[in-house]
């Protein structure tokens, strides 16, 4: 067994991690703000700085045909790979760590073996996920599905609010869509995947704990609403005549509320809503809204969906509104692997830090490599559980101790071999 050198040698490992987070946070769609959405020429950036990372460590880069960055060392006998990795795209107004430390800490770590002169005897690839917020589409998860090859050819057709399609966007970005299949991995070319990734929530800072293992992943989906009333003058229409698009959208709002509310271990949220025509004289003909739903439980998600479509319908017949709902995205609640989430508890408690177990209320890219590799994942302390926030943070020692857990993992696995 090789043994961490480096630990206690003031950070260093954590100290350049939060460097090349903070490098990569520069690069923004925004001036005062963190917003990197998919295949934007920020995104292209975001690529190029990570993979001249990557190739520091010895790694040959390239980038598929989804547009994920993809990072690979060779191993001195066995040709899978161990991959690690997540995403470099954003929510707007994002925090720093969402994504980027899954991309960052798996490159330091094996800038460490290098300067230690330790060779894997498995490749190592590292991948920076080109699409996880599913925030400037309405799908998401495009270059892990892609990389798992359940990503339908129709989901391309998708538009973003400017009306560019994914195919679009590909072209742009200097991928053909038509090779999409070309991003398509074997199960036999990896071990497994594990994703280092910020827990989004409070549960390790409440035990004081820097580090988690990650037991199953939350299933979900997401819907687009269109509310169609009808647009009149703000002064001449009586109340009881009107058909107000925008309030007939706060009704279902409301009642996804409470129906989220009335149901154990279900969440639903509004984040998007739009007013047509949008003037203050004018009553809205037209909203859309998006919803997005998740439970640990997928019987519980699809109960909670039936009651919120029965609700809306009845909504709809009682405003005199049309109301039309399509999903845009579902995907099933997994469990992580017990052999591989092993191997990484048993990192997490030779190097020091109790194993605690929790699972993820967030989406990861770690859900669509299920359908290809054994996967699992590793939480990290963030500051207050904020995420989705620019006041996302995490501690230098957080960052090293998390190096030094993959550093473990990689040289376990290595003894192991
Ligand atoms: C991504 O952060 C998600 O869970 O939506
Ligand atoms: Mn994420
Ligand atoms: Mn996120």
């Amino acid at each position: 067994m090789v043994s961490i050198e480096s630990k206690g040698t003031q950070n260093k490992a954590g100290t350049k991690v939060l460097k090349y987070i903070e490098m990569l946070a520069q690069i923004s769609q925004e001036d005062d703000k963190l917003t990197r959405l998919s295949l934007t020429e920020q995104h292209r950036q975001a690529n190029a700085l990570a993979g001249i990372l990557m190739q520091s460590t010895g790694m040959e880069v390239r980038t598929d045909a989804i547009g994920n960055v993809i990072g690979r060392l060779e191993g001195t006998s066995d040709k899978r790979a161990l991959l690690l990795g997540s995403h470099l795209d954003t929510v707007r107004d994002a925090g720093k760590f969402d994504g980027p430390l899954g991309v960052i800490a798996p490159i330091v770590c094996l800038e460490l073996l290098k300067a230690d002169g330790i060779a894997l005897p498995f490749a190592v690839e590292i991948i920076g996920f080109c699409d996880e917020e599913g925030v400037r589409f309405p799908s998401t998860l495009l270059g892990s599905r892609a990389l798992a090859g359940t990503l339908a050819p129709e989901v391309l057709e998708e538009c973003d609010g400017k009306g560019i399609s994914i195919a679009e966007a590909l072209k742009a970005f200097g991928q053909d869509p038509a090779e999409i299949d070309t991003a398509k991995r074997n199960p036999s070319d990896f071990l497994g995947f594990v994703e280092v990734h910020i827990e989004q929530g409070p549960v390790l800072e409440g035990e004081n704990l820097p580090v988690g293992l990650v037991t199953a992943i939350s299933g979900a989906a997401r819907y687009t609403v269109a509310v169609t009333g009808m647009a009149g003058h703000a002064g001449t229409v009586p109340m009881g005549l009107r058909k107000d698009a925008l309030v007939a959208a706060s009704e279902c709002i409301i009642a996804i509320e409470q129906i989220c509310l009335s149901l154990p271990d279900v969440v639903g949220t509004v984040g998007m809503i739009q007013s047509k025509p949008g003037a203050g004289n004018v009553i809205p003909g037209l909203v859309e809204f998006s919803l997005d739903l998740r439970s640990s439980k997928d019987t519980t998600r699809n109960d909670a969906e039936k009651q919120i479509l029965g609700a809306i319908n009845d909504i709809a017949k009682k405003r005199r509104v049309t109301i039309d709902t399509q999903k845009t995205y579902e995907a099933a609640g997994v469990n992580c692997d017990d052999w591989l989430s092993d191997q990484l508890g048993s990192a997490i408690e030779k190097s020091g830090y109790t194993l605690r177990s929790l699972p993820s209320g967030a989406g990861h890219d770690a859900m669509a490599l299920a359908d290809l590799t054994r996967i699992a994942m590793l939480f990290v302390r963030c500051a207050g559980g904020i995420s989705h926030n620019p006041a996302e943070s995490i501690t230098v020692e957080d960052a090293e101790a998390t190096v030094q857990v993959l550093r473990q993992l990689l040289t376990n696995f290595a003894a192991d071999a």
